[in-house]
């Protein structure tokens, strides 16, 4: 009983209920990749700061323009989804 209810909680958060962490999944992407202009220094920090999560729920699907590989759109998507 106890066992069929973990592998259930497994596989529930393995596809919808998956929770993307802001911090720990998405803003590594944007660092790593919209470096040095949407961070602190940069010169679209004031407008659009990458380092909020604010500015990422917002922006939603827009981003999609400047990203393009898959496997991060997909985390993304999972942010904007969980992140409502
Ligand atoms: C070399 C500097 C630079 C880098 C690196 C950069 N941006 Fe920008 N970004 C800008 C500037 C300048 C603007 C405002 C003018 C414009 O829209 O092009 C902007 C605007 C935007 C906008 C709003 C305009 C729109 O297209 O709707 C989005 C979304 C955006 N950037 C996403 C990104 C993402 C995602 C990355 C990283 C993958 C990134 N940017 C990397 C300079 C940069």
């Amino acid at each position: 009983m106890t066992a069929a209810l973990l592998i259930f909680l497994r596989l529930y958060a393995a596809t919808a209920g998956a929770h993307v962490d802001f911090k720990t999944q998405i803003r590594p992407i944007l660092e790593q990749r919209c470096q040095p202009c949407h961070f602190a220094g940069g010169k679209m920090y004031e407008r659009l700061p990458f380092d909020r999560r604010k500015t990422i729920t917002r922006l939603g699907t827009k981003l999609f323009t400047r990203i393009r590989d898959e496997k991060q759109r997909e985390l993304i998507r999972q942010f904007l989804a969980s992140a409502k």
